[in-house]
């Protein structure tokens, strides 16, 4: 028997209903705030996650599924969809035009990693990408965007936000950070001590307690930000204030992508175990210009579907459609018949063998549909059917064509 692959799942029946549910949800939502669906391969350059995600990080170094094609092409699945939008939008030219873009997509995302509860190695996302606007308030309605749709799902969370700064501000903190770092890397994990080399700020990041509790002194970010970077957290702070958005600024915040500057954000939950971002974004006004576009302001988002699947309150399941069904064979195609004819505007059930009454109606039940169809002897011999609507119970009998 060949099963999925490791840290890879099927989705059905019940789970395959939340997933829409939160795809849907999440579409219905991010359409009120202007954006347009955009569907970009699955299958990309290497070149384009290296540059964009960073050589540095863990995704690309570690957890990339990376092969050769048959055409010798370097091509990678994508761990992350952000990447791809920005090729996109810089392939398409959309960087040459003046108009602000949005653009909302989901699907599945791949890395490597070590699997667990909420980490898989094949996973979706819902995302959002908004070019072209440097304003902050684009980032707070982003932030109030994901908030919304957690709210339809009926999800509760908890929002950190911090500043990443600018090429103004981050490379002279980055370099008071590293002087700090170099100090007491004798005490720090091996993972930190590779880090200091190779991108410092992850090392803020890191999940070791000791660790943890020398970094409590290091420096912080927003205590360096330039004047530019600190009014703009300085207006987001307030305005979720205004809004009544809880917020905790969490200065070790620094993501797992190299792409973000100023605003990053991450919405947790802590009803679901150690894996607990359900969203994550922030700014990111330089990828356009490293993936070679013009220089254009962006900000985004995404969810993890798998992550939030328990956390969904699925709305009460309506009986719905009908179920149809012959209580003597010669009946059986007419049922056919009238079952096709219906399934041109409503969801039909059809059963193919004749049967009892009460087995019929176990079988309403199961395919939860709100009206029982029958043909029985009577009603072939006079060309109608029994009607029962399980809702109001009203039951009739009614005359038909096929
Ligand atoms: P990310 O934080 O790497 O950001 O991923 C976003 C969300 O995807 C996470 O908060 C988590 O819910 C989910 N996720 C990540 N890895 C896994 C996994 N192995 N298994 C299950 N769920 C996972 C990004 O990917 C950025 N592209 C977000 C973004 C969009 N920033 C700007 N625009």
């Amino acid at each position: 028997m060949i099963n999925p692959l490791r840290g890879m799942k099927d989705l059905m029946f019940e789970d395959s209903q939340r997933f829409v549910h939160i795809i849907t949800t999440a579409i219905t939502v991010a359409k009120r705030y202007g954006y347009s669906y955009i569907e970009t391969p699955i299958l990309e350059e290497t070149a384009l996650f290296r540059r964009s995600v960073g050589d540095s990080s863990d995704i690309v170094s570690k957890e990339m599924y990376q092969f050769e094609d048959k055409g010798g092409n370097d091509v990678c699945m994508r761990p992350e969809g952000t990447a791809g939008v920005v090729r996109a939008f810089v392939s398409g030219k959309l960087d040459r035009q003046p108009a602000k873009q949005k653009f909302y997509y989901y699907g599945p995302m791949f890395r490597y990693e070590r699997p667990q509860k909420g980490r898989l190695r094949e996973f979706h996302q819902f995302g959002c990408e908004s070019f072209g606007e440097a304003s902050v308030y684009e980032d707070f309605t982003i932030i109030t965007m994901v908030g919304q749709i957690f709210k339809a799902l009926g999800i509760g969370f908890e929002l950190k936000i911090n500043s990443l700064g600018c090429p103004e501000c981050m490379p002279p903190y980055k370099q008071n950070l590293v002087s700090f770092l170099t100090d007491i890397s004798e005490d720090l994990c091996a993972d930190c001590n590779r880090r200091i080399e190779t991108n410092p700020i992850r090392v803020l990041d890191c999940k070791n307690e000791q660790c943890q509790s020398l970094l409590a002194q290091s420096p912080k970010l927003i205590d360096e930000l330039c004047e530019a970077c600190d009014t703009d957290f300085k207006k987001l702070t307030s305005l979720l204030d205004d809004a009544g958005i809880a917020y905790e600024v969490d200065t070790n915040l620094v993501r797992g992508l190299d792409y973000y500057n100023k605003t990053a954000f991450e919405f947790v939950s802590n009803e679901i175990g150690s894996q607990s971002a359900i969203a994550g974004g922030g700014r990111y006004d330089k990828l356009v210009e490293y993936l070679d576009g013009k220089p254009t302001p962006a900000v985004g988002f995404a969810i993890g579907a798998e992550r939030i699947m328990e956390l969904v309150q699925m709305p009460g399941r309506e009986r719905e459609g009908y179920y149809m069904g012959a209580m003597v064979p010669e009946a059986i195609e007419k049922i056919i018949m009238l079952a096709n004819r219906k399934r041109t505007s409503d969801k039909v059930t059809v059963e193919y063998s004749s049967k009892g009454f009460k087995s019929h109606m176990k079988g309403v039940d199961k395919a939860h549909a709100r009206y029982a169809v029958l043909i029985g002897e009577d009603e072939l011999a006079n060309n109608t059917v029994w009607i029962k609507d399980m809702e109001s119970k009203e039951e009739k009998t009614v005359a038909y064509t096929v």
